[in-house]
């Protein structure tokens, strides 16, 4: 029962104005609609609409009540005219909605989440993006819910009898049902203004649970300093006069761009120095800036069908990454996005998950808000960036805004701009979005002293991903730049196109031997294979322009090092070397700690487990401990000298700079809390006992948990005494017991859910203890046992009966069974056939566990 791009058909009719009526109860909602209804096509076909769990109270056509025939998830209706009124009236019930889509409650207030599929939890409808409608919503509820918030601007509001007070808003842009939201509740206000770049004041509030108000103030200001990114990079202004934002605490993912009211978990919206890492105020930061880009990509054009869902996912996530690389600094911003998409989206691309970015059919469309589309589907449109240019892909983009602001569209739309724009053919470029799996480029290189000629010779091949079995080649950037031995440039950077299975690239006036610094800046989303010899690596650690580049050979040599230990051939002379080039990197007096910090940092384990085949978890962590632990003994003295000096005892800043000081603290202390030495125990606990930030909290809480003993356990009950009483701090005292990577850490981790403060159905609280521990913590989650894997099978099960979508995200981690040891492959294997043999599993966990096993 697949949905198919192929059989994409516009719908038969079309709705231009919604009313919606709702009477707010917990448990009795009533939503009235009516609806201006028009037929699209010359013949009278029956209106079919969506729904899903409504009590059907009324159906009348132009105010007289019409025949309808009911299912489960349609409504059908015949012998219509060619424009009508169609009214409804439902009954649902939020207080029960635990699926979290549609209308529900959390912490006691009235929420909706709409996307993909969730308004037809509200009303009768075409739940379809490219039905564009406008939207009045009346609201009225007891006083009690003191807020009522729809989309658009706030046109009416009054007292009722009965203790009861309502509502009226109008969003004058036409709009998909998926954006439509309405929040009504008791909520503090944070109220501030912006002024556009044509002079209008638009009026900004950030809406929290009462009493934390002052934790929204970096998410408003993130808020404006995107709003007048967005105006500087892409000349885009907000349209409406007011932005609102509600922070919910139970939700489904991130945040949700609803036209005028985004709707955050408050995990990525909540922020002070005393509960909030560094992390989060960076997080916070790029996803405000994310879906207040939305209102752009997303809002004001939006996708023709979910298949397009990267038309405004990648191409939003692309500009919320340039934003946080003009907030941040570019180097250290793209080399975490490039950890991100190494660690999720290359696994999903290389398993039996792998999808192209724009995928051709789906069971369950949620299952699809993926790395994939996400993160890979930005990597696409930055090929494009530096394919065309800057001037070009601006022209590019501002030619998508001029040709289908109010349209919903699609992905070829999009490209069609920029081949306008530029002139060029961007036919094969496309490729991308329709062929699945991680492109290898292999570069060669021949040197010939005497011609002073370096000849590059780059190819590429794609392994075959389900479905597709024949792979062609993609037309990719190859940035590249050469030095010398001294580290001295020889050329700057140059962007050569592989544009076929081949390329040739010579570069001659070469008066000393070049060494190559490739694929600079991840100019592709691709797996490089190359010859370039260590010595040579140790030079562009130690000296090439690219940062991205100099981060990237040292994470190549460490990978190298610690795969080396994991099949039983230690090169400890080699592991010296390394341990004194990165010394020296750290002793840099030029270099950001926020870079140093990332430098420090091994590859992670899922990432070594990627370049292993098949993946031996429990080697790998011991072998990549064995380096850390070289690296802790070796540089043990610089390191303790260096956490000592990057003290810094004034008021907190959350800013770029600081961040970066408290990250590489962090992440020395993070590296010598694998040498038990009592010098770094000490460390540790004064670390945790005198942090004055959540950033050092936790990186003391993790450094004392690894280090193990009595100071664990003391860390451990003084966090939680310190902090039971707020959940997005507790979430990341689940957290780090989830990484707890130890040998006798598992029973411990299963232990947890049992603990009073455990609640599954708070997927903020499930995912802080399951996806930490299924992503975070390969040693235990790989345990030879078999009961980590049981584990997160029995979460899943368990909380696929209460929110499917949630439950699903877990499987994931299940899937890359295939790519490990055979011992392990068939423990994970068993635990995905004992999921789908759930009786009344959901249509979400099926797909991805059936695809996880076929
Ligand atoms: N559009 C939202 C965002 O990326 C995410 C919505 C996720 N929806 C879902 N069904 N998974 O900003
Ligand atoms: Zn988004």
């Amino acid at each position: 029962q697949p949905v198919r791009l192929a059989d994409y058909r516009p719908p038969a009719y079309l709705i231009d104005e919604v009313f919606l009526d709702f009477a707010l109860e917990p448990s009795a909602t009533r939503v009235k609609a009516r609806l201006s209804v028009r037929r699209n096509g010359e013949h009278a076909e029956p209106l079919i609409l969506d729904g899903e769990g409504l009590t059907t109270l009324s159906v009348a056509i132009d105010g007289a009540p019409h025949a309808y025939d009911e299912s489960p998830e349609h409504l059908t209706l015949a012998g219509l005219p060619a424009t009508f009124t169609l009214e409804t009236e439902v009954e649902i019930d939020p207080a029960a909605n635990t699926a979290l889509m549609g209308l529900y409650i959390s912490g006691g207030r009235f929420c909706t989440q709409c996307e993909a599929e969730g308004f037809r939890r509200i009303t009768w409808f075409l739940d379809r993006p490219d039905v564009l409608a406008r939207y009045t919503v009346r609201m009225e509820a007891d006083r009690s819910f003191q807020r009522l918030l729809a989309n658009g601007n706030l046109i009416e509001t009054g007292e009722l009898p009965g203790g009861r007070h309502y509502a009226v808003w109008n969003d004058p842009f036409p709009k998909p049902a998926y954006l439509f939201a309405l929040v009504a509740g008791e909520l503090d206000e944070l109220a501030d203004q912006f002024v556009t770049m044509t002079g209008r004041t638009i009026d900004l509030r950030v809406y929290v649970d009462p009493g934390m108000a002052p934790r929204a103030a970096y998410a408003m200001d993130s808020l404006k300093r995107a709003m007048k990114w967005d105006e500087e990079a892409f000349g885009r202004e907000y349209d409406l006069d007011l932005f609102m934002i509600v922070a919910v605490r139970d939700f489904n993912f991130g945040a949700m761009e609803n036209k005028g009211l985004n709707i955050f978990n408050s995990a990525l919206l909540l922020a002070d120095a005393e509960t909030a890492t560094d992390v989060d105020y960076e997080r916070i930061e790029s996803v405000v800036a994310h879906e207040y880009f939305h209102n752009w990509t997303g809002d004001r054009i939006t996708c023709r069908d979910w298949f397009q869902l990267c038309l405004k996912e990648g191409l939003t996530v692309f500009r919320d990454q340039s934003f946080s690389a003009d907030m941040r600094g570019e180097a250290v911003q793209r080399i975490k996005d490039v950890k991100a998409l190494r660690a999720r989206q290359f696994p999903e691309d290389a398993g039996p998950l792998a999808h192209p970015v724009r995928p051709s059919s789906y069971i369950k469309i949620d299952n699809f808000y993926t790395a994939t589309i996400y993160e890979k589907g930005s990597e696409v449109i930055r090929m494009l960036k530096t394919l065309l240019g800057a001037q070009a892909f601006r022209a590019g983009m501002d030619l998508y805004f001029e040709r289908h602001d109010g349209e919903a569209t699609t992905v070829e739309a999009f490209i069609q701009c920029f081949a306008d724009a530029s002139g060029r053919d961007l036919t094969d470029f496309f490729g991308w979005y329709e062929q699945a799996g991680t492109p290898t480029v292999t570069v060669g290189q021949r040197w010939d002293a005497e011609a002073g000629t370096l000849e590059l010779s780059l190819s590429q091949t794609t392994a075959p991903t389900p479905g597709q079995s024949a792979k062609t080649a993609l037309p990719l950037p190859f940035a590249f730049g050469l030095l010398d031995e001294d580290g001295t440039a020889l050329r700057e950077t140059e962007v050569a196109v592989l544009d076929g299975a081949e390329l040739t690239i010579v570069v001659d006036g070469l008066d000393r031997r070049p060494i190559l610094s490739p694929l600079r800046g991840f100019s592709a989303p691709v797996n490089l294979v190359s010859d370039i010899a260590p010595k040579d690596r140790y030079v562009l650690l130690a000296a090439d322009a690219d940062l991205f580049n100099r981060w990237e050979a040292g994470q190549g040599l460490a990978r190298d090092l610690i795969l080396a230990r994991a099949a039983g051939r230690p090169d400890e002379v080699a592991e010296e070397r390394y341990a004194e080039a990165v010394g020296r990197a750290l002793a840099d007096q030029a270099a950001e700690p926020a870079f140093k910090a990332l430098i420090l940092a091994l590859p992670t384990e899922p990432d070594l487990a990627m370049a292993m085949s098949p993946a031996d978890p429990a080697a790998i962590h011991e072998a990549r401990d064995a380096l850390r632990a070289r690296l802790a003994v070796h540089l043990g003295d610089d390191l303790r000298r260096l956490h000592t000096g990057l003290a810094d005892g004034g008021p907190f800043s959350p800013d770029a700079a600081s961040a970066g000081r408290r990250a590489l603290r962090n992440a020395v202390l993070t590296l010598l809390a694998v040498d038990g030495h009592a010098e770094n125990v000490d460390l540790a606990i004064r670390h945790f006992e005198i942090a004055a930030n959540m950033t050092d909290a936790i990186g003391g809480l993790d450094a004392l948990i690894e280090l193990g003993g009595a100071s664990a356990e003391t860390a451990i009950a003084a966090f939680h005494k310190r902090w039971k009483a707020e959940p997005l701090v507790l979430d990341k005292w689940f957290a780090a017991q989830a990484r707890d990577a130890s040998d006798e850490a598992l029973g411990r981790i299963l232990a947890l859910t049992a603990h009073p403060d455990f609640d599954g159905r708070t997927p903020n609280r499930l995912r802080a203890l399951v996806s930490t521990f299924a992503n975070l913590n390969p040693a235990r989650f790989h345990d030879p046992s078999g009961d980590g894997y049981r584990f997160v099978a029995d979460q899943i099960i368990a909380t696929d009966a209460v929110n499917p979508m949630t439950a699903a995200r877990l499987v994931e981690t299940l899937g890359g069974w295939r790519r490990y040891t055979p011992q392990l492959g068939a423990l994970m294997k068993a635990q995905l056939e004992r999921i789908v043999a759930v009786e009344g599993l959901s249509k979400n966990v099926f797909e991805l566990a059936s695809k996880a096993l076929a």
